[in-house]
């Protein structure tokens, strides 16, 4: 530390530490977590007294700055965090035509650039891969496959896959038959279909504002209008707005997540939960259940999805491997409910069928208990970078910033002060090798222009921390 006591300053001794452990946090020569200088080793380095040390490191436990672990020091905690969750957005007006597609579009080829910082990807198995075990289980399953592993499998999918994703409903209270679930190429395509089997061109279909883009990216490929409920980061969807949106539009589905939401990582209980499927079941309108994260909860256990409160078969689930553990695999899968026929026939006209090496390799993945091993640890890694990412964006980040706390999956919901664009952030930030995603995209509307999308979904690392810098410095105050 270059720093020194200026004793005919007037100004108190403890005082003067105190400025400059604060000048030091705000240069970023501390970082959060750093450990301070011990007591006696400050005082020795600014020749005070040990007490003067101990009285400023007392004022600035008492301000938030630093905490005391006993018998390890003193250590720089992440600045208070403005997190007081992103704002609502505000109530739904009309539905909207979608027109994302081009900017999407640039996102999409600038996000997957190599050799980026990937705050724009959200592949949140990426934090902790589980490409080894994958691997394995390709391995034995080729060593059996012989011809079969260059054959077609079944429209709807490999049955042992489809056995063991029915296995797995058990544990959060369903009883799914195995020929209920319907394998896909990855959850986009089962969310193309489900929105396929409920609605049409012209159409009004309800999402959470802000939603998932690929979501938008659909509804504008199909011709649909899209009207936005808006989503708290708490508590999850606003069912005071929606069930006035329901009474205003005639709305012919909806696609929530109510279990992990995309962008915002908001979580529905299930009480909350089973009343949206009862308003929903109640006017007879489908619900698509975009469960793509409901695996990667930080809660105690995993919520029971929309579906195991479903009494008329109308809520249609939509989940998928690409978040938990090989997006490259595009499997993900649909259980259909009552327009499971309907399903097939989508199925069949889209895509035939997903590739069988694929399904077969997740099912042996699966059967021996590996799944759910990586699940955990990827869930335990995801947790401890989340932490990571708000205190580093917390440390780098102007005042004003406010950061959303996810209660699951890979990604951050960045509010930053409103002189801000969060396009032209992500156009300033590709100059520095780092990639990602504008607010604007999960919106069909301007609401959130002045957001970001972080993904922590990542390998952590001194090179990410220094991402967050740098993308720190290009947001004006
Ligand atoms: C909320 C949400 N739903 C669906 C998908 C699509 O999943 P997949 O990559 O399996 O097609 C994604 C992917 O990013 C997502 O974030």
């Amino acid at each position: 530390m270059s720093i020194s006591i200026q004793r005919e300053s007037g100004e108190y001794l403890y005082h003067q530490v105190v400025s400059m452990v604060l000048e030091m946090q705000r240069s970023g020569s501390l970082r959060a977590g750093d450990k301070l200088p011990s007591l006696r080793g400050l005082s020795t380095k600014l020749d005070v007294s040990v007490p003067t040390v101990r009285q400023a490191y007392i004022e600035l436990e008492r301000q938030g700055v630093i905490s005391a672990r006993p018998k390890s020091g003193y250590f720089l905690k992440a600045k208070i965090l403005e997190v007081a969750a992103p704002k609502k957005a505000r109530p739904p007006c009309k539905p909207k035509l979608v027109e994302r597609q081009s900017l999407i579009e640039d996102v999409f080829d600038a996000i997957h650039a190599p050799g980026f910082i990937p705050f724009g990807v959200a592949n949140p198995s990426a934090a902790y891969s589980s490409d080894k075990a994958l691997a394995r289980a390709m391995r034995r399953v080729l060593s059996r496959a012989g011809a079969k592993a260059v054959e077609c499998g079944p429209i709807d999918g490999f049955f042992p896959l489809k056995r063991q994703l029915a296995l797995r409903y058990i544990d959060c209270g369903m009883q799914v038959d195995p020929e209920e679930v319907m394998i896909t190429n990855g959850g986009q395509e089962a969310i193309a279909i489900a929105l396929q089997c409920v609605a049409k061109a012209g159409d009004v279909i309800a999402v959470e504002s802000p939603t998932y883009f690929g979501v938008l990216e659909l509804i504008e490929s199909l011709g649909m209008m899209a009207l936005e409920i808006p989503l708290c980061s708490e508590r999850g969807l606003s069912m005071k707005d929606l069930q006035s949106a329901l009474d205003k539009h005639c709305v012919s589905a909806c696609v929530f997540s109510s279990s992990i939401s995309n962008p915002l990582g908001s979580s529905m209980s299930d009480q909350r939960r089973e009343a949206l499927v009862g308003l929903l079941e109640a006017r007879n309108i489908p619900l698509i259940e975009d469960d793509v994260y409901g695996d990667l909860y930080f809660g105690k256990q995993r919520g029971r999805p929309a579906k195991a409160f479903s009494r008329k078969g109308l809520v249609l689930t939509c989940s998928s491997f690409s978040k938990t553990a090989a997006p490259g695999y595009r499997i993900g899968w649909l259980l259909p409910g009552k327009y499971q026929a309907r399903a097939n026939l989508m199925k069949r006209a889209l895509s035939c069928s997903s590739p069988l090496l694929n399904q077969w390799a997740l099912s042996e993945f699966m059967a021996s208990g590996e799944y759910e091993r990586n699940l955990r640890m990827l869930r335990s890694v995801l947790q401890k970078n989340k932490q990571k990412a708000i205190a580093s964006i917390s440390q780098w980040f102007p005042d004003g910033t406010r950061i959303s706390d996810p209660k699951g999956g890979g990604v951050l919901w960045v509010e930053l002060p409103r002189s801000n664009d969060g396009t032209e952030l992500f156009h300033k930030a590709l100059g520095h090798n780092i990639s990602i995603t504008p607010g604007a995209l999960f919106s069909p509307s301007d609401k959130f222009k002045h957001c970001i999308r972080l993904s922590y979904g990542i390998d952590w690392s001194g090179k990410i921390e220094d991402g967050i810098k740098t993308l720190g410095s290009l947001v004006v105050p």
